[in-house]
């Protein structure tokens, strides 16, 4: 058997098309969505996907602003720039890109963000909505995971889903934003004994633990919906995932490619919310340009 690819590429295309739609009649109201992403020090990975994030707002029609400070800013310098951006009409979304320098406590910088302008979905504000299944902004990676199950008719209700990483940023969202589409949901990590009996159960399998090839054909059910979050470099400095593609096709149903699957839906998932904050601000008399 040969799964069928999940392409984020072409999904994440559609939905920025229909995005980019939106944006148009904001515009045309007066109200130009606004994103404001924040960028301390020189990470070249970091900088590679800030410059992707601000490409793609612009070719949706949005405003972008890049803030760049030195991996010297002091917390209370960078405190005041959250603040500037929170009390900035024609700022929609405020992203500060992560990790930050170790002298700066993150939870301290990402509370001081508005919750009506955390486009991330990282405010505790944000997160605590979201498990109780209040309206909020949702972290992007597991929003976009959501978005591709949808779009290739996965069933999840009743579907036994594994994730495989426990981070707050996806493997948490991930496994409660699957519940409460009625999925019964086991969460895994680099310290679970006998992984394999774990994922071998999963109908719907999302990885997100960091390591290449964590996971192979032997770890997956046959026909199983294998989602790849990883992001990784091989020993020919190739961008691969955290599962080894070549004997998890072999086995799965469908499967995400990396590159390819499911980064183009996490910028997707960006603009989504940052459109959805703009047109909140809007529908209240709140924008300018
Ligand atoms: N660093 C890695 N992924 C992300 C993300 O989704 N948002 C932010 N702000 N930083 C990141």
């Amino acid at each position: 058997m040969t799964g069928q690819l999940i392409d984020g590429i072409a999904i994440g295309k559609e939905i920025r098309e229909e995005i980019k739609e939106r944006v148009g009649v904001l515009v045309d109201k007066g109200c130009k969505p606004g994103l404001a992403v924040i960028l301390v020090g020189d990470n070249s990975a970091s900088r590679t996907y800030v410059k992707n994030k601000q490409k793609s707002s612009v070719e949706a029609g949005m405003k972008s602003e890049l803030i760049e400070l030195p991996d010297t800013v002091t917390e209370a310098e960078l405190l005041e720039q959250v603040t500037r951006l929170n009390n900035d009409d024609s700022i929609h979304g405020i992203l500060v890109q992560l990790p930050l320098p170790k002298h700066i406590d993150e939870n301290l910088v990402i509370r001081a963000i508005n919750p009506a302008k955390d486009v991330d979905g990282f405010h505790p504000e944000n997160v605590g909505k979201m498990i109780i299944g209040q309206r909020s902004f949702l972290s992007c990676t597991p929003y976009g995971i959501i978005k591709l199950l949808e779009r290739t008719g996965t069933e999840i209700k009743g579907k036994h889903a594994v994730i495989v990483g426990r981070s707050n940023i996806v493997g948490k969202p991930m496994g409660q934003l699957l519940l409460q589409r009625d999925a019964t949901v086991t969460y895994c990590h680099s310290k679970t004994e006998d992984l394999a009996a774990f994922t071998k159960q999963a109908d719907i399998l999302i990885v997100a633990i960091g390591q290449t090839k964590f996971i192979s054909g032997e770890h997956i059910k046959p026909g199983a919906v294998v989602i790849d979050v990883g992001m990784n470099r091989d020993e020919n400095g190739k961008l691969c995932g955290d599962v080894d593609f070549a004997s998890a096709k072999e086995v799965a149903s469908a499967i995400t490619p990396v590159p390819g699957g499911v980064g183009p839906m996490t910028i997707t998932m960006l603009l989504k919310n940052t459109l959805h904050s703009a047109e909140t601000a809007c529908a209240e008399g709140k924008c300018s340009q």
